[in-house]
């Protein structure tokens, strides 16, 4: 199987200071501009890229990224430094705690849009042994 998932759009409020908060906090190279759109690419060359939601409503995504734990360290210090919330769960119930699902760590916390982002050390189903 060849298919791989290229980009995606990342509706938001003001798409450049969603695209440098999300750069800046995952340690990721400065947006590139692509037309109207700035472009973050991650490690498995996916590229979100950040479009002005204009008048729309913005419709909450959540994306998940799967991170070592060098860079979960990394990122969480981030999240915690810039004093955004953060909860061990999607439902955003249990705030101020991570999750250590599979083994690993996780935590979810919202762009400056309200989309619902995490990390992971372990992917889902990833069970020790
Ligand atoms: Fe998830």
């Amino acid at each position: 199987m060849t298919i791989k998932l290229n980009h995606t759009i990342v509706h938001s409020r003001d798409p450049r200071a969603a695209a440098d908060w999300f750069a800046g906090v995952f340690g990721l190279p400065r947006p590139k501009p692509f037309g109207p759109f700035l472009d973050v690419e991650v490690g498995n060359e996916v590229t979100l890229a950040f479009l002005s939601a204009g008048e729309m409503e913005i419709q909450v995504q959540h994306y998940a990224f799967l991170v070592s734990e060098q860079e979960f360290d990394q990122i969480f210090g981030r999240v915690k430094a810039r004093k955004v919330k953060y909860w061990a769960d999607p439902m955003m119930s249990q705030e101020g705690k991570i999750n250590h699902h599979f083994g690993g760590r996780g935590v979810y916390f919202q762009d400056p849009s309200g989309h619902l982002l995490e990390i992971i050390t372990r992917p889902y189903g990833d069970w020790p042994g």
